[in-house]
């Protein structure tokens, strides 16, 4: 919540409260703590996202391939990581040469520009990351965006992908004239760029000194190179400026020498900087690694360090979440750490309060990297007090706290009585990648609960009659209701993934609830397995390994690929609770919820195809094979089934070649798998390759 906070107040007011170091050290927070208590995940996970929607006033873009964010490291143990990854996911042996491009990492903020024919056409923000604010006429106004290209040979389409940004020292002057003048001034270069390049008058913009650095590329019509490195010697070529100091490193050595080269010589640079991106040189091996989630996996940002601070923590409170975790939060003295005032830092759990030994009393030091929620790194004074004792009762129901065995987190057994619990599911049921309903925040969401107005998902839906009620209220203009129950009614038709998504089942977060809309298609098939499924896990209570035992429909469930029994118990117990069946009544008579289209992929052999890998592939991984028919529009599943289509044999496989047969289920060697899927890339590749582009939009 803080970050989106931050977000919206960085994205789209150029005014953020906090250092940017900051801002990523909470997204890294964020991060970390999601992987290492993948239950305090939120629904609207920043993680997940890539900025906000714009704000309007400009013309929107949608961008032709969507422009991603980029996965952080800070120590150098995640830039060796990063290079493992990589090289794990190709196939590499140890001895091959993973060639990566170091350069800057740009404070500014990113822009596509678009050339047809040679001609600039437009240019966007990257906004959402999908969709971005026209900024062109302004774009035109900077001394390094070309409005023609020069020569002749450039290809047909292309989108170059950069950094806007302004000089320190122009910073510094636009500061001055605009404290005379007395106007706003900025907090930095990078606000002071975005709120120059986003003026509605292009004529201020062209009177505020901003330039652009070119460093990566969408929609091409032709390749720009065969490497990032040809890329960016080309796009030099073509007029744009290139950000230095880069370097081709061939170890992870060269790339930390690299690093630590650029934050020495950080402050005699014109421009701030962030970190220094590394990005694998051979674009080959770009398109391979393609993108998880909304990053690339052939690139990643070795972000600078954040800044820390002491303070006192004045008291211990817990926080309880959706499924019931308990968070202890250290309320400190407030303190500011590097331009921002903090008050709170997350404890996580029981055991990090142990291992840290922190009491109520003592003086911690703190680190706010990136965004909002700082940690507590360690005790630096101890204030003598007594140490911490965690509840043993839910501080808002008094229920039990219990803990599963192998678990750091405890959670409230109050369920459904829970009001902690009950909010945080709405909340979560409202968020940005569940219903997204515009209007409808945390604090609404509270504002209704206590008043009654809104107890349980559907009653969202049947706000309309007490619209007068409402706007009898402080805070809420006639328009204001309008606008809210318009967003609602926009949110009765829903995709099942969102759908499912936003009940907010225990382990079931983003990937898991479009793997299962993918699987059952309809809400009706889908809950028809999943009564099935609790159906089965009553029987089979103590049946702990082996999903075949439970029962055909479980098995069916865990076979889906990645799913687990963690997923799949969490969905029994759902279903299985009589409560639960009553909000899914209540909800299928509001809403509309629309079967899940597998992904565009015309034309391929494979589209809608449940496939099976086993055995060692030689060709790709596991990892790229499995990508690979994703994007192709395949499930991918972990176990055979009836209702497999192909599986996939390569070498030393066992049981799942033999149930195959067994089943009847064609089974492909690997080469008959690549023969049948060879030149029926998804609709996007196949485009670039048909041009003989090569984009750094990865594969949707
Ligand atoms: S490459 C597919 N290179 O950092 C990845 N990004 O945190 C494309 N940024 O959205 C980005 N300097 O706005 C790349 N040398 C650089 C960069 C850079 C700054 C920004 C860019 C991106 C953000 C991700």
């Amino acid at each position: 919540m803080e970050i989106g906070h931050h977000d919206a107040l960085y994205f789209q007011e150029d005014a953020p409260e906090i250092p940017d170091a900051d801002y990523d050290a909470l997204r890294q927070r964020n991060l970390a703590i999601e992987e290492r208590f993948p239950t305090l995940k939120r629904a609207d996970s920043p993680s997940e996202r890539v900025g906000v929607k714009v704000k309007s006033g400009f013309g929107k873009i949608r961008h032709a391939i969507p422009m991603l964010s980029l996965g952080n490291a800070f120590a150098d143990a995640d830039v060796e990581e990063f290079v493992e990854r990589v090289r794990r996911f190709l196939g590499l042996g140890a001895e091959e040469e993973v060639a990566v491009l170091a350069e800057p990492k740009i404070d500014g903020l990113s822009a596509n520009l678009r050339y047809e024919g040679g001609r600039l056409v437009h240019a966007a923000t990257r906004g959402d990351g999908a969709e971005g604010e026209d900024v062109t006429r302004n774009m035109l106004t900077l001394d390094d965006v070309p409005e023609s290209l020069p020569g002749r040979d450039w290809p047909e389409v292309l989108e170059v992908r950069g950094e806007v940004y302004m000089r320190k020292s122009d910073f510094l002057a636009l500061n001055a004239r605009q404290e005379e003048r007395g106007n706003k001034v900025f907090a930095n270069p990078r606000n002071a760029a975005a709120g120059s390049l986003r003026q509605l008058d292009p004529k201020i913009t062209a009177d505020r000194p901003l330039h652009f650095f070119g460093y990566a590329w969408g929609e091409v019509g032709r390749a720009l190179g065969e490497t990032q490195d040809e890329a960016r010697r080309t796009l030099e070529g073509l007029g744009f400026t290139l950000n230095e100091p880069a370097r081709l490193c061939r170890t992870v050595a060269e790339m930390l020498d690299h690093y630590r080269e650029i934050e020495r010589t950080r402050a005699a640079l014109e421009f701030d900087i962030d970190g220094v991106v590394y990005k694998v040189n051979r674009l080959d091996w770009q398109q391979r690694l393609g993108q998880v989630s909304r990053a690339p996996r052939w690139a990643i940002a070795h972000k600078f360090a954040a800044e820390k601070a002491e303070t006192l923590v004045k008291d211990i409170t817990i926080q309880v979440g959706r499924t019931g975790a308990l968070t202890p939060v250290a309320n400190l003295e407030p303190v500011t750490v590097g331009g921002v005032v903090v008050s709170r830092a997350t404890l996580h759990n029981q055991d990090e309060i142990e291992r840290l030994g922190v009491k109520i009393g003592d003086k911690v030091r703190i680190q706010r990297a990136g965004d909002v929620i700082p940690q507590v790194l360690e005790v630096t004074e101890d204030g003598g007090g007594e140490s911490y004792r965690f509840p043993d009762k839910c501080p808002v129901c008094a229920s039990d706290v219990e803990r599963e065995e192998g678990e750091v987190v405890w959670r409230c057994t109050g369920g459904l009585i829970c009001d902690a619990q009950a909010v945080e599911r709405l909340k979560h049921f409202v968020s940005r990648d569940a219903f997204d309903i515009e209007g409808m925040g945390t604090k609404v969401i509270e504002e209704f609960w206590t008043d009654g107005l809104i107890k349980e998902p559907a009653d969202i839906f049947r706000l309309a009659p007490h619209a007068e009620a409402i706007k009898g209220r402080d805070r809420w203009a006639d328009q204001k209701v309008r606008n809210l129950l318009e967003a609602i009614e926009d949110r009765r038709e829903i995709p099942l993934d969102r759908f499912i998504y936003a009940l907010g089942i225990r382990h079931v977060g983003q990937t898991t609830a479009k793997l299962l809309a993918r699987n059952y298609t309809s809400l009706d098939a889908w809950r028809a397995a999943m009564e099935r499924v609790a159906d089965e896990r009553k029987e089979t209570p103590d049946e702990t390994k082996k999903p075949d035992r439970v029962g055909e429909a479980y098995a069916e469930l865990t076979g889906i690929d990645t799913v687990g029994m963690a997923a799949a118990d969490s969905l029994a117990a759902f279903f299985g609770e009589a409560h639960n069946l009553t909000v899914l009544n209540g909800l299928a008579g509001e809403l509309d919820v629309t079967d899940v289209a597998a992904p565009a992929a015309d034309g391929s052999p494979v589209a809608g195809k449940t496939v099976v890998f086993t055995g060692t592939l030689e060709k790709m991984t596991r990892s790229e094979a499995k990508a690979r028919a994703e994007s192709l529009g395949a499930k991918v599943a972990g176990s055979v089934s009836k209702k497999t289509d192909y599986v996939i044999v390569g070498a030393d496989a066992g049981s799942k070649a033999k149930k195959a047969s067994e089943l009847g289920v064609a089974t492909l060697s690997e080469d008959d798998w690549l023969d049948l899927i060879q030149d029926k890339q998804s609709g996007e590749d196949r485009d670039a390759e048909h041009n003989g582009g090569n984009t750094q939009g990865a594969l949707l």
